[in-house]
């Protein structure tokens, strides 16, 4: 029994030291310790030997068994020490290591012009508000005297939508901002000046300057009769274009026909490309057009429910891609929408 025990102790504490995990502790705690173990099996026998053998084969059975629990809970320590010490360089932070840099996006070139646009118009009085993107034929066409069949709607094909559940009849994506004039007149009586920055959608090919789908600023300033001339408009544009482009520019006002308005005209911008001589860009004319105006149209606030001759007011209606462009030299409209980050990083 002697042997026997000292074989056990050998191979048990050999194993012990050898173990890497728990689990496997516990599988050697069952073979050596637990019930069906040679060990255990020797201490039940000892009922059968001697008195002397009993207390020299029972204490040193007994020996063993402490000295085995006591090394299972030694290397257990050890084990879970190896973990903690493997957990540290695992997950070791190293506050100095850089990290990866995150890229930061920022407004669109057309957004960043627009706010400005409105902090100059905001300084001269003027509200902004917004209008829609989905009309109805009446706001964006007969409220503002462009009449079905007449030729002026050629201008402004859109893009209509089928409507056929809906009472409203006729609705189109808005091809200009000017039907929020009648919006805002419906709900508001002079004096005031508002601007309205919004999307606009046109039925036509896209080129260096134009895009079916772009935006447009809108401008209402309206008071009594008497009050407000082509004079003030003319003034307001130009303290708007010596504000947004931080020098004087070249503007030239001429004659051009918008049915909501009497007498109506266009602004043009000096080429900044060609500086006049002519290019590509202002279709060898010399100048850009950016934007229509004039006098609002007595029927207009006839339509709105005013006084026929009681009030008297400018409107105009400006490209926001064409002034971009102007701004910050860029020669071709459709890079605005092209989502092109080498182009877009450069504002
Ligand atoms: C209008 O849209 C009128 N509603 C403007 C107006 C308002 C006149 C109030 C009178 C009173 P027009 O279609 O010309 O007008 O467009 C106005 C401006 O939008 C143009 O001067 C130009 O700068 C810009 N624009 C027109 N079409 C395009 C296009 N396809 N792509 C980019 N910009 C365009």
């Amino acid at each position: 029994m002697k042997t026997e025990i000292n074989k056990i102790k050998i191979s048990a504490l050999e194993e012990i030291s050898k173990v890497k995990s728990v689990a496997d502790l516990e599988g050697l705690k069952i073979k050596y310790l637990g019930r069906k173990s040679e060990l255990i099996s020797i201490l039940r026998e000892l009922k059968d030997l001697s008195k002397d053998k009993k207390k020299e084969i029972g204490e040193m059975a007994n020996k063993l068994r402490e000295e085995i629990e006591e090394s299972i809970k030694c290397q257990v320590a050890s084990i879970k020490q190896r973990e903690l010490e493997d957990i540290d360089i695992k997950e070791k932070i190293d506050v100095s290591y850089l990290g990866t840099k995150i890229r930061k996006g920022h407004l669109h070139p057309l957004t960043q012009v627009r706010y400005e646009i409105e902090e100059i118009f905001k300084a001269m009085g003027f509200l902004t508000v917004e209008g829609r993107e989905v009309e109805d034929e009446f706001h964006n066409f007969d409220a503002l005297n462009i009449l079905r069949n007449h030729p002026a709607r050629d201008m402004w094909d859109t893009f209509w939508i089928k409507n056929s559940k809906s009472k409203i009849p006729n609705l189109l994506l808005q091809t200009h901002t000017s039907p929020m004039q009648i919006r805002f007149m419906k709900e508001n009586k002079p004096p005031f000046r508002v601007i309205v920055p919004g999307r606009v959608f046109r039925y036509e090919a896209s080129d260096a300057t134009h895009e079916s789908n772009f935006y447009q600023v809108e401008g209402l300033m309206v008071d009594k009769s008497g009050k407000i001339t082509v004079a003030s408009f003319k003034s307001a544009m130009t303290e708007f274009m010596k504000s947004l482009f931080k020098k004087e520019v070249k503007i030239r006002l001429r004659p051009s026909y918008f049915p909501f308005v009497e007498p109506g005209f266009e602004i043009d911008v000096s080429c900044p490309y060609c500086k006049g001589r002519r290019c590509r860009i202002c279709k060898k004319t010399g100048w850009i057009e950016i934007l229509g105006a004039g006098m609002v149209n007595q029927k207009v606030f006839t339509a709105v429910g005013f006084e026929e001759n009681k009030y008297e007011g400018f409107a105009f209606g400006f490209g926001l891609d064409r002034i971009a462009m102007i701004k910050y030299g860029v020669d071709d409209v459709r890079l605005f929408y092209g989502g092109d980050l080498r182009f877009l990083e450069q504002f």
